[in-house]
C-alpha cells in the first residue's frame, strides 16, 4: 500500500511541477506520468515492480544496458579527484586529454580533436559556429547556407532546432533561425515512385542535394549535414547509392559534410561510427547519448585537421564554449564506458550477431496485416504500420495508430517508439537470444491488440 501512495503522490507532484520535453502536457495530466525506478542490463522496472523490456536503450542512448557499476565507479572516483575545473584559461585536465586522444583513436581519417558540451544540441550548435567560423577564416564570410533534410532532427536549441528541418519543432520558434535549407530524405518506403528501385531512389534523394547547391549558389553553401541514418524522423535507412553520391556531390563542390551521429556513434551500426559503414569522410562529427551510454551528460563535435589549421593560421578567438565543455566527471565516465564497449566487443558483436538478430525478429511481422515494411540496419530497426499493405496507404490522423501500438507495447512490458505510425527500435547493444525471443512474444501480442483496434480502418 505504501508502494502505491508513493507511486500516486509522485504522479501527482510530477504534474504539478515537471515540465516533460516534446509532451502534450494536457494529456499527460490526465493519464500521469509512468515512474521509472530502476534498470538492470536490458531491462527498466517502473514504481508498480513492473519489468520493462526497452528496446529503445533509453532515448538510443544506453548501449551497454543499465546498472553498470564500473561506470558509477568511475564518476564517483573522479568527483573525489577533481569533480570540476573549466577547461577555459589556458587549463585542461587529465580525464578531457585522455578521452580526446581515444576519440581521435577510433574516428575515421583525419577527425583528431574534439569540443565538448554536454547534449547533442549543443554539439550541433558547436558544429554550425565552427562550419561558418571556418569559411569565414578561408575567406569566403559567404558561405553560410547549411543543407539538411527534412525529418532530420538535430537538437531543440534554435540553431540546432533550425538545422533540423521537423515542421513541428521549428512550429514554436518562427522565424527560424536563417542559413538553413531543407532537402527531401532518403526515404524509399515513404517516398519513392511506382517501380522506382531503392538503388534509383538513393541516386535521386542525392540528386536533390545538387539541385539545391546549384539553386543557391555553390559559392554560398558551407556544409551539408546529415544523420547517417535519420534516427528520430522514423529510423530512415537510405540505399546503398545514397551515402557515395552524396559525398561525390560535397567533393565537387568543396563543401563541408557534417555527419550527426549522436544516435548512430558507438557501434549501433557494428562499426564505431556509421561513417566508417557508409564509407564516408566527414569533416565534423557530432556525438553524445551513448558516449557515455547515458550515465551522465557528455556530447561533442569531432572536427578534421583542416578545420583546425584554419583556426590554428589565425590569431582570433573561437568565442564560443559551454562551462562544461570536457567535465571531468563526464569524461572519467565515457572512457569507463569505451573501455567496457572495448572488453566486450560490443562493437563487432553487433555485426556479427546483433544486426541478424534483429532483422530476423522484424522479419517475422512482414505478414502481419498491420505492418507495410520492416528494415533495420545494425541494431536500429523500425516498422511501418498501413491501412493498406499493398498501396501503402496510411490510417487517418497520421500518428494515431502509432501512439495505440506504443502504448500496447508498453503496457505488455516492451518499449518501442512511435513516429507518427512507424514503430522504431534500438536496443542496447547487450541483447542476447532471451531479449530478441522475448521482445517477439510482446510484439506479437501489441501488434495484434493493435490490430483488434482499427481492424474496421483496414484496406478489404
Ligand atoms: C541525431 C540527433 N542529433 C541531435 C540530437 C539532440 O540531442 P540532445 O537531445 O542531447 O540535445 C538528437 C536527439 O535525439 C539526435 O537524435
Amino acid at each position: 500500500m505504501t508502494h502505491q501512495y508513493q507511486t500516486t503522490q509522485l504522479r501527482e507532484l510530477d504534474a504539478l511541477h515537471h515540465l516533460h520535453p516534446f509532451t502534450d502536457h494536457k494529456s499527460l495530466r490526465s493519464d500521469g506520468a509512468r515512474i521509472i525506478v530502476r534498470g538492470d542490463g536490458p531491462y527498466i522496472w517502473d514504481s508498480e515492480g513492473t519489468r520493462i523490456l526497452d528496446g529503445m536503450a533509453g532515448l538510443w542512448t544506453c548501449n551497454v544496458g543499465y546498472g553498470r557499476k564500473e561506470l558509477a565507479q568511475a564518476a564517483y572516483d573522479q568527483m573525489v579527484e577533481l569533480p570540476f575545473y573549466n577547461t577555459f584559461f589556458k587549463t585542461t585536465h587529465p580525464p578531457v586529454v585522455a578521452l580526446s586522444r581515444k576519440l581521435a583513436e577510433i574516428t575515421p581519417n583525419n577527425l583528431n580533436q574534439v569540443f565538448f558540451g554536454s547534449s547533442g544540441s549543443e554539439a550541433n550548435d558547436t558544429a554550425i559556429r565552427l562550419i561558418r567560423h571556418y569559411w569565414a577564416l578561408k575567406g569566403e564570410p559567404q558561405r553560410r547556407i547549411i543543407i539538411s533534410r527534412k525529418s532530420a532532427y538535430h537538437g531543440s536549441t534554435i540553431a540546432a532546432g533550425s538545422m533540423g528541418g521537423m515542421s513541428h519543432v521549428h512550429a514554436h520558434s518562427y522565424p527560424v533561425y536563417e542559413g538553413f535549407r531543407h532537402i527531401m530524405d532518403p526515404y524509399w518506403y515513404g517516398e519513392s515512385e511506382d517501380g522506382e528501385s531503392p538503388e534509383a531512389f538513393g541516386l535521386r534523394a542525392a540528386g536533390a542535394l545538387e539541385d539545391e547547391i546549384l539553386a543557391i549558389g555553390p559559392e554560398n553553401v558551407a556544409a551539408f549535414a546529415g544523420e547517417p541514418v535519420q534516427g528520430a524522423g522514423g529510423v530512415k535507412i537510405p540505399p546503398a547509392s545514397y551515402w557515395p553520391e552524396v559525398q561525390r556531390i560535397v567533393n565537387k563542390y568543396g563543401i563541408l559534410l557534417l555527419a550527426d551521429e549522436v544516435i548512430t556513434g558507438f557501434g549501433r551500426l557494428g562499426t564505431w561510427f556509421a561513417s566508417q559503414h557508409y564509407g564516408i569522410r566527414p569533416d565534423l562529427i557530432t556525438f553524445a547519448k551513448a558516449v557515455t551510454s547515458g550515465y551522465i551528460p557528455l556530447s561533442g563535435v569531432i572536427v578534421d585537421d583542416k578545420i583546425v589549421g584554419a583556426l590554428m593560421a589565425h590569431d582570433d578567438d573561437f568565442n564560443h564554449g559551454y562551462t562544461f565543455s570536457g567535465h571531468p566527471v563526464a569524461c572519467a565516465v565515457a572512457l569507463k564506458n569505451i573501455e567496457i564497449i572495448e572488453r566486450e566487443k560490443l562493437v563487432p558483436r553487433v555485426k556479427e550477431f546483433g544486426a541478424t538478430a534483429l532483422a530476423k525478429l522484424l522479419a517475422k511481422f512482414e505478414d502481419h496485416p498491420l505492418v507495410g515494411e520492416v528494415r533495420s540496419v545494425g541494431m536500429l530497426g523500425a516498422i511501418e504500420l498501413v491501412a493498406d499493405k499493398r498501396t501503402r496507404r496510411r490510417f487517418d490522423d497520421l500518428g494515431r495508430v502509432g501512439l495505440i501500438c506504443r502504448d500496447h507495447f508498453f503496457r505488455e512490458g516492451f518499449i518501442m517508439r512511435a513516429v507518427f505510425d512507424t514503430m522504431v527500435m534500438s536496443p542496447p547493444l547487450i541483447w542476447t537470444e532471451t531479449q530478441f525471443k522475448e521482445a517477439e512474444v510482446v510484439m506479437r501480442r501489441a501488434l495484434d491488440l493493435t490490430l483488434k483496434d482499427v481492424a474496421g480502418e483496414l484496406a478489404a
